[in-house]
């Protein structure tokens, strides 16, 4: 196992790295994905789908779009693209649409709504569909968190006019994101390829990745000496320039919250495209749902925290594994202090939002701390995470 700079302490990836067990097929059932709720496009980021959404729907200046208040910033610059207001609306102290405030929310100028399945649990979903035919609004199903798993005997996806994914934080992949329909046409979407420098970008990253904990180790030592000269040359191009180089890679693949229109017509890599092909949705599933029931009895019943959900649903594909924190800065800074990877999502929330718009989207805010649990993680890694979080919500 690949070590970090403390000796005992394993070095263990936040998302899902490309190793020789990326491929495997599971013994479990077959899983359905959101790309199976019907026709789709891969692009190269959720957000990237999310504008393509609002676009087909027609949303322009004036329009006013619901969101909900708990949020990755990522979700609100494509309505702002369009010239839209942002309407946020409540949700409840377990991240479930509040539909009373959802409701009461909706005006002349509202035109869409988006519903996130937040971690991968299942919004009721049902009747938000029939709040959005009742009043003649659109439903944009966000599925970022939600690219496997099924709901009421359908894919996640199936209810909105058009439903967004986020492919990278689901597969061993540096970019991708899916626009889906079942109802709607895809055909005005036109996408191609960003050209061989992002190909290439895409492929190398992942196996970058790869190697950096410690997977794929044969191929690391066979590549050796063509990364190297890749890199010495890179170099060589870049001290060069007299100005910057043009990005090869969209900013949604960096950690960044930003939105850049210029990827509005780019098709995912072929790398990210034969991935999500070749990799099976079971297996992910399977181990995501054994990761995080590991989690969970680990973790149940601890003093300072407790699982933000009571159970997983069955059909649900977990993102992540989401733990409420009573002192979450504490445990955060004893968490990173011993190694442990962690992302807190919708930290921070949008800037512009009236931060008392929702007490509830404040505190998950600031007290959801998620831990991973994704397919790629080694057992040996499970159980050095399950105990390291137990110590540090312990000390
Ligand atoms: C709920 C949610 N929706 C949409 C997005 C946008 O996805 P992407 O980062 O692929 O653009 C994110 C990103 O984290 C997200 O968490």
């Amino acid at each position: 196992m690949l070590a970090s700079s403390s000796s005992t302490r394993p070095a263990i990836p936040l998302a899902p790295v490309l190793s020789a067990s990326s491929f495997r097929r599971a013994a479990s059932a077959p899983a359905r994905t959101v790309l199976d709720a019907g026709s789709y496009r891969l692009v190269t980021s959720g957000r990237v789908a999310i504008a393509l959404a609002l676009r087909e729907l027609g949303i322009q200046a004036g329009d006013t779009v619901l969101v909900p208040a708990y949020h990755s910033p990522s979700m609100i610059p494509p309505v702002l693209w369009r010239e839209a207001t942002p309407v946020f609306y409540r949700v409840g102290p377990d991240a479930r649409v509040d539909l009373d405030d959802l409701a009461a929310r909706i005006d002349a100028g509202t035109r869409a709504v988006m519903v996130t399945h937040y971690f991968g649990f299942p919004q009721d979903i049902a009747p938000i569909r029939a709040l959005c035919d009742a009043r003649g609004i659109a439903l944009v199903e966000d599925c970022a968190h939600a690219f496997i798993g099924e709901h009421a005997g359908q894919p996640l996806g199936s209810w909105g006019d058009y439903a967004i994914a986020s492919s990278m934080k689901f597969f061993p992949i540096y970019e991708g994101g899916a626009l889906v329909s079942k109802t709607r046409s895809l055909d005005k979407v036109r996408v191609h390829s960003a050209g061989a420098g992002f190909e290439a970008k895409a492929l190398l990253n992942s196996l970058e990745r790869g190697f950096a904990y410690g997977r794929l180790p044969g191929v690391q030592a066979a590549l050796w000496l063509p990364l190297r000269a890749k890199s010495a040359l890179w170099g060589m191009l870049k001290r060069g320039r007299k100005t910057p180089a043009k990005s090869l890679a969209p900013d949604s693949s960096d950690s960044s919250f930003n939105f850049d229109p210029r990827w509005l017509d780019k098709r995912s890599s072929l790398f990210a495209r034969s991935v999500l092909k070749l990799a099976s949705p079971a297996r992910i599933q399977a181990l995501r749902r054994s990761h995080y029931a590991r989690l969970d009895t680990a973790l149940r019943g601890l003093p300072g925290v407790r699982p933000l959900h009571a159970r997983l649903p069955d059909g649900a594909c977990p993102w992540v594994f989401p733990l409420l924190a009573d002192d979450p800065e504490a445990l955060c800074a004893r968490l990173k202090a011993a190694g442990v990877p962690l992302t807190r999502f919708g930290y921070p929330l949008w800037g512009g939002m009236d931060a008392d718009t929702c007490p509830n989207a404040a505190m998950l805010s600031r007290r959801v701390l998620s831990l991973p649990c994704h397919q790629e993680l080694r057992e040996a890694e499970v159980d050095w995470l399950v105990q390291a979080v137990r110590k540090a919500v312990l000390a």
